[in-house]
């Protein structure tokens, strides 16, 4: 049975019902790097075809495999699909934990996760700082020692937004042996306009490299959670091993699948988050307000002293953004880019505020 939204959507007596999800229509969401438009429409009437069907178990993980497969140039059998990235990032740690190679080696700061994950597995994790706010690849290279077991990766680097590049990173493979499994987190990586953000997928081969993707940001999937891992065969193979059985949803599955098929929406993202940074850049520079260059779709932008008081601030005027205390970073808000409308809102809260 094949649904459209255009027409059967309508017979469902439906409304986002904002208040019940959490989401006051009246804030602006700018925390957790999010993406501010609804889903493709692709999505929709994908999902509502998967409705049918949720009496039965997940299927249709090998043709989401073969999609994204087909759209990356690698084979099926190289992509693992997860419960968000999240799902994978803890299934590697889950996987990895053998032998004598007890050591994961982190920037300091990264995606929270990362941290948490390695120690509810029982790993030793070394944290090395940034330069200039971007992961040096050298200075990670030399904590590596005989007990390192996994490396993680984040580009661009939540929360800098800043990148390696595509030489710094084939130069640091070369340093790294070969029992050493390298992870990339690229969670933001369709968002980046560099030329030399790098092609990791050239990697898989020569080294255990698992590159990180996730559908939760550029695609719009974050409430369905679901990510992917693309790798070595036999890495892939290994890291399954630990996975559930259908750990993804069958809507998350099929939406995912109707995500990937909509070029139009992922360009009008795309633009969306151009155009953002853009006014975000001109707005905080006419404010002096100090933010680093990002290749994402937030901004690490610098506050000063005041920076938890000017989130409180926000928060009163319904404008959420995150402070980054937690991160090590207390001067230091990370904002997210929304639809114009709530960029403005942020804008102008700010300029009240200091
Ligand atoms: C760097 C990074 N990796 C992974 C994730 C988690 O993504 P997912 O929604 O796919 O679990 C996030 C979420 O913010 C992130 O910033």
């Amino acid at each position: 049975m094949k649904l459209t939204i255009h027409d059967d959507v309508k017979k469902i007596p439906y409304y986002p019902k904002a208040m019940m999800y959490g989401f006051d229509e009246g804030w602006v969401r700018l925390s957790s790097n999010e993406n501010p438009f609804p889903p493709s429409p692709k999505v929709f009437s994908s999902i509502l075809d998967a409705l049918f069907y949720t009496n039965r178990y997940p299927g249709g993980e090998l043709e989401l495999k073969t999609a994204i497969a087909k759209k990356l140039g690698t084979k099926p059998e190289q992509v693992l699909i997860g419960n968000g990235s999240n799902e994978l990032i803890e299934m590697t740690f889950k996987a990895m934990k053998h032998g004598k190679r007890n050591k994961v080696i982190i920037s300091d700061p990264s995606f929270a996760f990362y941290s948490i994950a390695a120690q509810v597995y029982g790993y030793e994790v070394s944290k090395v700082p940034l330069v200039d706010m971007h992961v040096d690849l050298s200075l990670i290279g030399k904590e590596i020692d005989n007990t390192t077991r996994v490396i993680f990766l984040n580009n661009p680097l939540n929360p800098t937004g800043t990148i390696f590049r595509q030489e710094q990173f084939e130069g640091f493979l070369k340093t790294v042996p070969s029992e050493v499994l390298v992870v990339v987190d690229e969670a933001y990586a369709e968002f980046a306009e560099s030329a030399k953000f790098p092609r990791t997928i050239e990697y898989i081969a020569g080294h255990p490299v698992l590159m990180l993707r996730t559908f939760s940001k550029a695609y719009g999937l974050a409430g369905l959670r679901i990510g992917y891992g693309i790798g070595e065969g036999s890495l892939i193979a290994f890291l399954e091993r630990t996975k559930q059985p259908f750990s993804v949803n069958m809507m998350a599955l099929i939406a995912a699948q109707a995500a990937l098929s909509d070029s139009a929406y992922l360009k009008k993202v795309l633009r969306n988050n151009k155009n953002g940074k853009a006014y975000f850049n001109k707005a905080l520079k006419e404010l002096s307000v100090e933010f680093v260059p990002s290749e994402a779709n937030f901004l690490l932008v610098r506050l000063g002293r005041e920076a938890e008081g000017i989130t409180k601030k926000l928060f009163e005027e319904k404008v959420l953004v995150r402070w980054m205390g937690a991160y090590g970073l207390p001067d230091f808000i990370r904002v997210s880019v929304g639809t114009v409308d709530e960029n403005r809102r942020f804008i102008e809260a700010l300029r009240r505020i200091i």
